[in-house]
């Protein structure tokens, strides 16, 4: 089967005014069905860029980027939204759950984007929400939750759509041990059973070691293996650890 995500000299300048930031250059991989790759580099280092990239929430300034075999870049704005709530489930850092709907309003939300005019299916609501421990926090309003709730409805909206691609920004962030364990072993769960593809963006190197492949992010580019540290910068994984 052909690789599930391509990337091929990705790059992401962003620019205002006068000042340019080259925030990921030629990043070229490819990520196999299944296959659960763990994203690591200190704070600055372009994650969070080439999650946005790789979801299709923001265009390439060059290179491509295929998702399932579709040219993301070179879709309209319409089609690449479209496809994106069909293919992908996130978990963005600052979790983005909708203020004025309550936990399940915002999982229910997520499942009729992906999925419109198709059934909610309650009981894969239900087996997360025991999984996750929010059974009870299902009808509070984010404001009502802790940050780990938050982090716990907002994995629960990223799965409730089966996506084939789960894209996580620290998905463990900000979690207890017992929370992050449950939430590593369902990502786990979901790639080597449920077959999805897991792309987590952690600073965590117990997180990063559940996964198949870890890539390392910095100053905007990947490496397949720890980049020795620079000489003007702390060591890579101490500046990992203190972020
Ligand atoms: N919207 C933006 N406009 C301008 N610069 C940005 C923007 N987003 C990120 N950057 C810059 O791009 C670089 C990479 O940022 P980011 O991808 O958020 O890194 P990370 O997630 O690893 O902390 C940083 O120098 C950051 O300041
Ligand atoms: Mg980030």
């Amino acid at each position: 089967m052909p690789p599930i995500i391509v990337a091929r000299q990705l790059g992401k300048t962003y620019r205002s005014g006068k000042i340019e930031t080259h925030a990921l250059r030629d990043a070229s991989f490819s990520v196999d069905r299944g296959e659960f790759i763990a994203i690591v580099g200190p704070s600055g280092s372009g994650k969070s860029t080439l999650f946005y990239l790789l979801g299709g929430l923001t265009r390439a300034t060059g290179g491509s980027v295929t998702i399932d075999g579709l040219d993301f870049n070179s879709l309209s704005d319409a089609e690449r939204t479209r496809r994106r709530g069909e293919k992908i489930g996130f978990v963005f850092q600052r979790f983005n759950l909708l203020p004025t709907l309550t936990a399940r309003g915002n999982i229910e939300l997520a499942h009729s984007i992906a999925s419109p005019g198709k059934p909610f299916d309650s009981t894969l609501l239900g087996k997360l929400a025991e999984l996750l421990r929010i059974e009870a926090r299902l009808d509070s309003r984010p404001s009502e939750l802790s940050g780990g709730e938050q982090q716990r409805v907002a994995i629960a909206r990223a799965l409730i759509t089966r996506p084939a691609i789960i894209l996580a920004d620290e998905p463990t962030g900000n979690l207890d041990t017992e929370n992050s364990d449950t939430v590593l072993g369902m990502l786990r769960h979901a790639s080597q059973e449920l077959g999805q593809t897991v792309l987590m963006i952690t600073h965590n190197p117990e997180a990063a070691a559940v996964a198949d492949r870890i890539v390392y992010v910095r100053d905007g580019r990947l490496h397949d293996t720890p980049p020795p540290p620079r000489a003007d910068s702390k060591p890579f994984l101490s500046s990992l650890l203190s972020d």
